[in-house]
């Protein structure tokens, strides 16, 4: 029995490595380099008959091979540093509630942590150049603390790409752990203690942490992120993120429609729905009656298409009737997927904020396609003007790079007069930078020159900041509802965000209350703000009234929005 379970283990494992093309993966506990000798180390025969009370395969993924006497026996303090995107905030906390169950503590205190993790992002040369330097102070810090053992860790994406490099060369880190493996953490970490290091950057088809209610690292947040699905099947040939992330797959519905409720009884007022493709989420263990939505027309993928279970438009549906009062923002998606449904839904809900991102990357069709995005420039614009004509009033941010290979200036000023003809309320701009693995890397010269991606990218800035400059003064004299979130530490003015996710920012005051009486204004508040100046990333405002969601939409502007839940 204990060898047939041995058995479907390791034929489980092997399906996980091979099943995807993308995923190159390992799981080693030990400094030597060959591939062979790193398996002969992995989980034995004595591991499994540990665990032969329990069944290895149930509905919960689980880590076979963790052993009670694995365990570390002292608490031990954790510092956590984060990189990177808000998927990685999120994956933290998720790290913090497996580590605290296990009786880890936290600190924020460099001097008192005996462990630090690092939580990695690899997608441009820059990100993970500043991780260098950082791990380059954390090699110094372990070296001087000489009388008590201090760990380093290293998790997320950076893991998967370099972890040859972290364990052979920078030889003070003890622990890599890719986006997939934090439940095997504490026994990583456990490894540790024994002078070892402990390597797991296997991807899986499956894992979604679906069952790990994170715990926030800053709990008095009235904004919260909840990780919908993880890992992207698109391929984008620039992107690095489907080899250090593995395959796209969805949380089950009712997990996140959990977490949402949870959220709220805490008192959290906005939660952000993160993946790197929130809108090609699927849930597939639900079958839907319907039909499964198509693509709007000029829009492919690489892959072939899926179908049935839960889409985006039902996961929309079901987390913003949670609480009408809860702020329902999502983040990342991709054009290819916004869907009659999907904006029909964010147009009735007053509770989804009406901020679309629709990452272009190009404004040229050549470029769209050598980037491998599987629509053009034409195709995109109808998007947008679709996009306007369903939901009145929307915003819209997008994700451009300028310089990938091949771009000439003329295919760089189709990007800027994109940027000139659709209104973007919010832009992230980025110089291509090459990465290894992605086909790009394989098919193409990383051939515009250093000096021109800056000056491009410089170029972009200026239109995008003149731009919001305007959009944002045409704001002057409008009401917008401001979700409170805290105060500024130098001139104490109150901080908040619009529907859009623009700062607002205005002076304490005691304004009118729902009961007809007067209060200050606090973080979680909904307050009716007048706006009175702007700048291109920050509107200034007036306080008038504290308000809820429901009755400020019921009130105010964008008539379409009357409906409540
Ligand atoms: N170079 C520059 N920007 C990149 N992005 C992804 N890969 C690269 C790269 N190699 C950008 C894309 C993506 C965002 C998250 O990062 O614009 O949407
Ligand atoms: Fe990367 Fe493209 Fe996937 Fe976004 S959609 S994560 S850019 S591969």
């Amino acid at each position: 029995m204990i060898l047939i379970r041995r058995a479907q283990y390791l034929s489980r494992l092997l399906n996980k490595a091979t099943a995807s093309n993308y995923c190159r993966c390992y799981s080693d506990t030990h400094r030597k380099s060959s591939i062979t000798e790193k398996i002969k180390q992995g989980p034995g025969l004595k591991d499994f008959i540990i665990e032969s009370s329990e069944p290895v395969f149930t509905d919960r993924p689980h880590i076979p091979y963790l052993l009670e006497n694995d365990k570390i026996k002292t608490k031990r303090k954790v510092f956590f540093d984060v990189y990177g995107c808000q998927m990685n905030l999120n994956d933290t906390d998720i790290v913090w509630s497996i580590l605290k169950k296990e009786g880890f503590e936290k600190t924020t205190v460099e001097e008192e942590a005996d462990i630090f993790l690092v939580m990695t992002c690899a997608i441009r040369e820059g990100a993970e150049t500043k991780i260098w330097h950082r791990l380059d102070h954390l090699r110094g810090y372990k070296r001087r603390a000489k009388d008590r053992s201090v760990k380093i860790g290293i998790l997320g994406c950076m893991a998967e790409r370099l972890k040859e490099k972290l364990i052979e060369k920078e030889k003070a880190v003890d622990v890599v752990a890719g986006p997939d493996s934090y439940r095997d953490l504490p026994r990583l970490l456990a490894l540790t203690e024994n002078g070892q290091t402990a390597v797991n950057v296997l991807l899986s088809l499956d894992e979604t942490y679906a069952d790990v209610v994170p715990v926030r690292l800053n709990e008095g947040s009235v904004s919260a992120f909840i990780s919908i699905m993880r890992g992207c099947d698109n391929m984008c040939t620039y992107c690095i993120v489907p080899f250090t992330r593995g395959r796209e797959r969805s949380r089950p519905v009712s997990s996140i429609v959990d977490e949402v409720r949870h959220l709220a009884e805490q008192g959290v007022k906005e939660v952000t729905l993160l993946g790197q493709n929130v809108n090609s989420y699927r849930d597939v263990s639900q079958a839907t009656e319907k039909f499964d939505t198509h693509m709007a027309k000029g829009f492919k993928t690489v892959y072939k298409a899926k179908k049935g279970g839960m889409r985006f438009a039902d996961l929309l549906d079901k987390v913003s009737a949670v609480d009408p009062e809860m702020r329902i923002r999502f983040t990342a998606a991709h054009p290819k997927d916004f869907p009659e449904e999907v904006l029909q839904i964010v147009s009735e809900r007053p509770n989804i904020c009406k901020l679309l991102h629709l990452p272009a990357q190009s404004g040229s069709s050549a470029v769209l396609q050598r980037m491998r995005r599987g629509y053009t420039r034409e195709a995109y614009l109808q998007l947008v003007e679709d996009v306007k004509k369903t939901i009145p009033g929307v915003g819209l941010s997008t994700d451009m790079i300028c310089g990938f290979c091949g771009e000439t200036e003329e295919e760089f000023q189709e990007t800027l007069s994109l940027m000139e003809i659709v209104d973007y309320n919010i832009a992230f701009l980025f110089p291509y930078s090459m990465r290894e693995k992605t086909t790009a890397y394989r098919r193409y010269q990383d051939d515009v020159p250093d000096q021109i991606k800056k000056e491009r990218h410089h170029r972009m800035l200026e239109i995008y900041r003149r731009k919001c400059q305007i959009l944002n003064e045409a704001e002057i004299g409008n009401t917008h509802l401001v979700l409170v979130e805290g105060t500024a530490k130098k001139s104490g003015n109150i901080l908040g965000r619009n529907e859009l996710y623009l700062r607002v920012v205005f002076e304490q005051a005691e304004i009118l209350a729902e009961d007809g009486g007067k209060r200050r204004v606090k973080p979680g508040d909904y307050v009716a703000v007048k706006i009175v100046g702007a700048k291109s990333a920050t509107l200034y405002g007036v306080p008038l009234y504290h308000t809820s969601l429901c009755d400020f939409y019921r009130e105010n502007q964008w008539g379409v929005r009357q409906a409540v839940n």
